[in-house]
């Protein structure tokens, strides 16, 4: 009877999230006890559960679920994309929408604009902001955030990914995964690895160095493994002929028994392909295989999943290991214990002012001036007539784009947002250009005229004082959307000679390029000013406004190079075998020189470098400093150096770090990114900034001993505020 009632009160206190009013009997289920540690809960729970039951914790239930284990009161786990969101309730067996009516969230900005902030403070707020609203609705693993390396400006997921450094990446997918787990959901970094081209994305084996691997394309995964990230999503794409979702070398080798890496690994959807290997190379868990659960005879399709019923005949045939098989249901559980039985959820919030704030906080950070001869900011008190001209001043932007699209309830576009600030009388508009209905997977031709377009728009900007052209890419297929990757690097739609007649007709002309990629910016010089607007999410057009205004001062810094022609980016620098690759083989013979290192490499200056975004503000940086000279393997660099804002307004400035061996036994980039530090100053302000780092982070991946290797000897450390910082100092390992 005790025993009874003791089950009774541990199963109230969990629900309650409380102790329980006695101490576990023996026979007392530990799972169900929420005051015993995580682990004690998984090896109670595994022990107790069938080989069925294991099985089923492996594959999906449903489009975002799993099981579970009903007969134990293991309740289901249920995923969201990700990452800029919680994407609208899907229905359970179709990609189609559920139609709710109560999930429209707040869209946060894409990653790359949260990269661009160079803040790990937004990632946070970032990441808590987007976890209470996952765990509000009910979610208990969110599809994000995604950390593939920026290889090509034509890459369609770049926008979901945080830029072309390892070390950037790293910095700020860490904090976004600390703060979403706070509400007691997972993250779920992905696609892990080398997701680095959506063209053949199923098929595409890449083929690189194990230095280009370990050095460039990794370090911001592992940097999710140390932040604690409680799941991992596999990729599509191939390594070493295997698919990511199954891969011996990635997931089982590095992953999990390098970095030790204790969470649940989970297939992209559709990414696994096979029995054996999905037992065998590390998946946990298998989603999104097949389509609509319609096209197969037996009674439930999730039946027929690699990880289902042939799972299981092949370990009872035991053709598999029954050993992996536990460690597969062991992860799953702790997936399950971390989050949808954790005593210590908060109830998390959604749709609210203060995620919208977090939005327009991140949005305005990470906004990039490229270019500004002084026509910016535009004062609303100046009251000049502006002609705002482009279809991206009205484009919903949080639709479409792939599994990254949300239906966010609000959503503020530039147009309203200048309405607003500058009055309906000041603000004229026209459309300009048009680029067609979006569509998943497909390129409608647009339906418009396109010189009635151009001419309204010409006819609009000559009688206006200043033009802000909002245009750049969009979510359509082919642009910055899933599944495709983008056909140019031009501006598409004909934006290219708008600009040169808007230019024509009026010479106050700014551009603000909305996207998540680079674009070609050949017509750089006829603008006086450029702004780089990012996908912004809920707030978009209000945190443009806030920047164009002057009521923020700019001070996001590009989180990847903006090549002045496309065969300046290393991936573009040879023939198709390295991009996009030929017969699904693609060779990365840029090696590690990847973005701002291959441009250093090859002497080619980009249109806008790595690191670098101007301010209303002027930044002067005075002569870096060290205390010492000479360091140990061991040690830890400090860099000293006074930032003063020499300008007339408050503002923020990025100091760089970046170092370079100028002898060496291998290949050297000429700088790579070791450290930055953002820093708020008030006009008129001096501060000293401390820039520190481990002498480890100076060692390359040796790929005879395979491992790490520190060479002796000396190091040029260069200061500045972008990648082209030019004050440098050297010193010495011993
Ligand atoms: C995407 C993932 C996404 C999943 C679920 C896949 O097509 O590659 O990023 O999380 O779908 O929507």
């Amino acid at each position: 009877m005790k025993n009874l009632f003791c089950r009774w009160m541990a199963l109230v206190a969990l629900l309650v999230g409380a102790g329980s009013c006695c101490a576990p009997q023996a026979t007392d289920p530990i799972y169900l006890d929420a005051n015993a540690s995580i682990e004690e809960r998984v090896e109670d729970a595994l022990s107790r559960l069938t080989i069925e039951e294991k099985v089923a914790l492996c594959h999906a239930q449903s489009k975002f679920s799993i099981k579970g284990v009903p007969r134990l009161g293991i309740p289901e786990v249920w995923m969201s994309d990700g990452p800029h969101g919680v994407r609208a309730e899907i229905e359970w067996d179709s990609w189609d929408y559920a139609g709710w009516g109560n999930d429209s969230c707040t869209a946060f900005p894409a990653l790359t604009c949260l990269a661009a902030t160079w803040n790990p403070a937004m990632s946070a707020l970032f990441g808590k902001a987007v976890g209470e609203e996952a765990r509000f609705r009910k979610k208990d693993v969110l599809l994000g955030p995604g950390v593939n390396i920026y290889r090509t400006p034509l890459n369609g997921r770049n926008f979901e990914y945080m830029g072309e450094d390892p070390k950037l990446a790293s910095v700020m997918v860490a904090p976004y995964i600390e703060a979403a787990q706070q509400s007691g959901i997972a993250t779920c970094v992905k696609h892990y690895a080398l997701n680095n081209q959506e063209t053949r994305r199923m098929r595409v084996n890449a083929n690189l160095s194990e230095r280009a691997l370990r050095e460039i394309y990794l370090p911001a995964f592992k940097a999710a493994v140390d932040a604690g990230a409680w799941s991992f999503m596999g990729s599509y794409n191939r390594y070493l002929g295997q698919h990511g979702c199954h891969n011996e070398v990635l997931v089982n080798r590095i992953l999990k028994e390098e970095w030790g890496f204790d969470g649940a690994f989970i297939s992209d959807w559709g990414g696994a392909h096979d029995t054996y290997e999905a037992a065998e190379y590390g998946l946990d868990i298998e989603m999104g295989t097949g389509s609509d659960g319609l096209t197969y005879s037996t009674k439930n399709h999730y039946d027929n999943y690699h990880l289902a019923l042939p799972y299981l005949d092949a370990l009872k045939r035991g053709e598999v290991s029954m050993e992996k098989l536990d460690d597969k249901a062991r992860r799953v559980l702790r997936l399950i214990f971390r989050t949808v039985m954790s005593k210590d959820r908060p109830w998390g919030s959604f749709a609210t002012e203060e995620h919208a704030a977090v939005a327009r906080e991140v949005a305005r950070e990470g906004i990039v001036l490229l270019k500004n001869d002084g026509i910016l900011p535009l004062k609303p008190a100046d009251k000049k007539r502006i002609a705002v001209i482009g279809e991206n001043a009205t484009r919903s932007m949080c639709k479409a784009g792939g599994s990254s699209e949300l239906k966010p309830w609000r959503e503020v576009s530039p147009l309203e947002a200048m309405v607003e600030a500058y009055g309906a009388e000041q603000v004229s508009y026209a459309m300009g250009y048009g680029s067609g209905p979006s569509s998943y997977g497909r390129v409608n031709p647009s339906p418009y005229d396109a010189e009635e377009l151009k001419k309204e728009a010409l006819e609009v900007a000559a009688r206006a004082d200043v033009v802000l052209f909002v245009g750049g890419l969009n979510k359509s297929h082919q642009q910055d959307c899933e599944d495709g990757d983008r056909q140019t690097y031009a501006l598409p739609f004909g934006q290219e000679e708008l600009i040169r007649e808007l230019a024509a007709v009026n010479p106050n002309v700014v551009v603000v390029l909305i996207s998540g990629n680079a674009v070609e910016t050949q017509w750089s010089h006829l603008p006086r000013a450029i702004v780089q607007g990012w996908y912004g999410g809920s707030e978009a057009g209000h945190a443009l406004v806030d920047v164009v205004s002057g009521a923020v001062n700019p001070s996001g810094k590009l989180p990847f190079s903006f090549y002045a022609r496309l065969e300046d980016c290393g991936a573009h620098a040879f023939d198709a075998s390295c991009y996009p690759g030929v017969d699904d083989e693609c060779y990365y013979k840029e090696d590690i020189l990847v973005g701002y290192r291959w441009l250093q490499a090859k002497g080619i200056k980009p249109a806008y470098p790595f690191g670098y975004g101007l301010s209303y503000t002027t930044f002067e940086l005075g002569e870096p400093t060290t205390k010492r000279q000479s360091y140990g393997l061991k040690d830890r660099i400090t860099v000293s150096v006074e930032l003063t804002n020499s300008g007339a307004v408050a503002g923020k400035e990025v100091v760089q770090l970046y170092a370079s061996k100028p002898e060496s036994a291998v290949v050297r980039a000429p700088r790579e990114l070791k450290t930055f530090e953002k820093v708020a100053l008030q006009a008129g302000e001096t501060k000293r900034v401390e820039l520190s780092f481990a002498v480890e982070e100076l060692a390359y991946w040796d790929e005879t001993s395979h491992s790490w290797q520190i060479e002796k000897g000396d190091y040029d450390l260069y200061v500045g505020n972008s990648s082209e910082a030019a004050s440098k100092l050297t010193i010495t390992v011993r």
